[in-house]
């Protein structure tokens, strides 16, 4: 029976990925997407677990639907993702209205479950095995890849696309709940992965990111050779219509010379490397589990620097893990100021169940500490990033043009404000026809901030 749905997504762009693809699942199964989470008859919320405060959010919003179900009847809600995943059977407990719980190794099942639930044989649970409840490979079976393919009117642009080259984890950083939510990492064979980029290329898409968890340890060992993502990047520059590939997140342990020189020499892979190093302080990283020091992490960006001159690289941090001193956090500062990089996501460490890091070490930075930290490290990123856009002014840099700003979409006014991004993933906003959306084209910065480059695309533009 066909039901409108609306999806809720949190959480980072393997989340966003999922969502899409869930969603063309659905379209596929006969149903179809909703104006809205209130009108919908299936709310699925697809959710994160990274840090506490996103689950908290979750459960606000489960919370303030518990009587969803006296206006309509026929309303299913569904959590999926991560927190179902970490959460399983709780989430029942703390919200009994919800009637399906799926984990991302499952999202494979989500139709039928659904069509479960609708025949009034909910509430239903559908999770991968812990890693405690099973051997190697009966626990990474239970973590099957959800890669189904996806029509256009799914995606939010056209001209964009996600595709999942790998999915799960096996670094175990102390603090992380990913390896445990999405299981071992298994990397997806290149055959399939060049055969859905062409077909993305072939209706309008442009630019691909390409998503993993640590997606520079790509591995297909399926064929006869062994193809590692410098290979992949090879044969996905060869794809006919495509303009840019790029490719998120990278761990710096897997920063090889031959993926350097792939990103230098492959026009179309975009100079952008997110790689996060989490801390600058020896003692921080081997607690977190990272598997290198702050020299090597120095090192891996000198030779970034030095194979493709204006890379732009980014990176996370997490401030405030357990036992983090002043002098700790100082050598993160320092690691800032030096590495400029083009923008850092700064986070607080959120202790998360089962993880080695809340075994081991106490929560011992005080909030107020956490907080003054992470503002303190934002303040010396965002200078940097000031002063690294500052030689774009009077510049003239390519966009593709990916739509509306966000300022033009608040006021919904039709207003002319477009935001794009260059290779090197600078947000560039401009005045220009809507019909540009979708388009590469020039654009001339005439003023920057840290985060943005402003500017005008046009007559008055001296561009090429
Ligand atoms: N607390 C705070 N931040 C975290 N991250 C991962 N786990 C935690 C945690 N427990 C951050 C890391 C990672 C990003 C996606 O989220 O910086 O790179
Ligand atoms: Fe988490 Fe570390 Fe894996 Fe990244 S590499 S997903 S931080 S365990």
């Amino acid at each position: 029976m066909s039901r409108s749905f609306f999806i809720q997504t949190v959480g980072c762009q393997m989340n966003v990925l999922d969502s899409e693809l869930l969603a063309a699942e659905l379209c596929r199964h006969g149903h179809e997407t909703a104006e809205s989470l209130r009108c919908a008859d299936i709310v699925l919320f697809n959710t994160c677990s990274v840090r506490e405060h996103a689950e908290e959010k979750i459960y606000s919003a489960l919370g303030r639907l518990k009587n969803a179900k006296d206006y309509n009847p026929r309303k299913i809600i569904g959590v999926v993702g991560c927190m179902a995943q970490k959460d399983g059977q709780l989430i029942f407990r703390r919200a009994p209205h919800v009637d399906l719980v799926v984990g991302p190794g499952r999202f494979h099942r989500l139709p039928e479950l659904l069509d479960a639930v609708a025949k009034g044989r909910g509430p239903c649970l559908d999770v991968s095995l812990d890693r405690a409840d099973g051997d190697k490979r009966a626990v990474r079976e239970s973590f099957v890849p959800f890669t189904p393919w996806r029509d256009g009117p799914v995606r939010a642009a056209p001209h964009q696309a996600m595709v999942r080259i790998m999915s799960g984890c096996n670094q175990f950083c102390s603090y992380c709940v990913v390896p445990g939510v999405r299981g071992p990492e298994q990397s997806r064979p290149a055959v399939e992965i060049i055969d859905e980029i062409r077909r993305l290329a072939d209706g309008e898409c442009l630019e691909i990111t390409l998503l993993g968890q640590t997606v520079n340890s790509y591995k297909d060992v399926s064929g006869r050779k062994t193809i590692v993502l410098a290979d992949l990047l090879e044969m996905i520059d060869a794809v006919e219509g495509l303009r840019r590939v790029k490719f998120v997140t990278n761990h710096p342990r897997f920063m090889t010379g031959a993926l350097l020189e792939a990103v230098r020499d492959l026009p179309k892979v975009s100079p952008y490397l997110h790689v996060p190093a989490q801390s600058g302080s020896d003692s921080v990283l081997r607690r977190m589990k990272r598997g290198y020091d702050a020299a090597a992490y120095r090192e891996m960006i000198d030779r970034i620097r030095l194979t493709i001159p204006g890379a732009a690289v980014t990176s996370d941090f997490i401030v405030g893990f357990c036992g983090e001193t002043e002098e700790d956090f100082q050598r993160t500062a320092d690691l800032v100021r030096s590495a400029r990089f083009k923008n850092s996501f700064i986070f607080k460490y959120s202790p998360r169940p089962n993880t080695k890091a809340a075994e081991l070490y106490a929560d011992d930075v005080p909030d107020s500490v956490k907080r003054r930290r992470n503002n303190e490290l934002l303040a010396i990123q965002n200078a940097v990033s000031l002063e690294d856009n500052r030689p774009y002014e009077g510049r003239t840099v390519e966009i593709l043009v990916e739509g509306p700003s966000k300022t033009a979409r608040k006021r919904n006014d039709g207003s002319s404000q477009l935001v794009g991004r260059t290779a090197c993933d600078r947000i560039v906003v401009f005045h220009g026809p809507r019909e540009l959306i979708g388009r590469i084209i020039p654009v001339r910065i005439d003023k920057v901030d840290a985060f943005t480059l402003f500017g005008s695309y046009g007559n008055s533009m001296n561009a090429g």
